[in-house]
């Protein structure tokens, strides 16, 4: 069959190629009268607010302590010496997690020994625990929880003794 431009059809076909043609060649530009103080459609490539930034911090038993979930909303823990911001994972370490124990806590013993006890953890006031007396499928089970931790939640500081800063 023959291109009929006499068509119907393909007179509106012919219509649009040249509209669309034309479109493209000059694409319709709407330049707004007054200049815009705010982009209005509900949708901003800017943030409104600065994102919360992380500080890498220096913390000690008592001043690690606070942030177990029940004084503040942010939860950080410790493994040896590392601290991590886990207040994402607050089901799991807020206070009626099942690591609840752990929040605000130097965590290294308890995730060494696979055990979420109160008794892994050492008091505040005393000198950090050396797990000296660990051993090495202890250790490694450590190592696998940082490693986790490393992955899933933010490194935020460094835990040292209570007389080091
Ligand atoms: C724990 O920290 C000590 C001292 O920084 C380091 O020598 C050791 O390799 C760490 N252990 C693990 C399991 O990451």
């Amino acid at each position: 069959m023959a291109f009929d431009i006499g068509t119907p059809v393909n007179s509106a076909l012919l219509l649009f190629i040249l509209y669309s043609v034309h479109r493209i060649i000059l694409p319709s530009v709407s330049r707004p009268k007054t200049i815009p103080h705010e982009f209005r459609s509900g949708y901003s490539w800017l943030p409104k607010t600065h994102p919360p930034t992380v500080l890498f911090k220096t913390y000690t038993p008592k001043t690690l302590v606070p942030f177990n979930g029940v004084d503040s909303e942010r939860i950080l823990l410790a493994i040896n010496g590392t601290v991590f911001d886990v207040t994402a994972g607050r089901n799991f370490y807020g206070p009626n997690g099942m690591y609840g124990n752990f929040a605000g806590r130097d965590a290294s013993r308890g995730m060494a020994k696979q055990s979420f006890d109160v008794e892994m953890l050492t008091a505040i006031d005393q000198p950090l625990d050396k797990l000296a007396d660990l051993q090495a499928d202890e250790i490694e089970n450590m190592k696998g929880w940082m490693e986790h931790f490393s992955n899933k939640y933010i490194i935020c500081g460094k835990l040292v003794e209570n007389d080091a800063v």
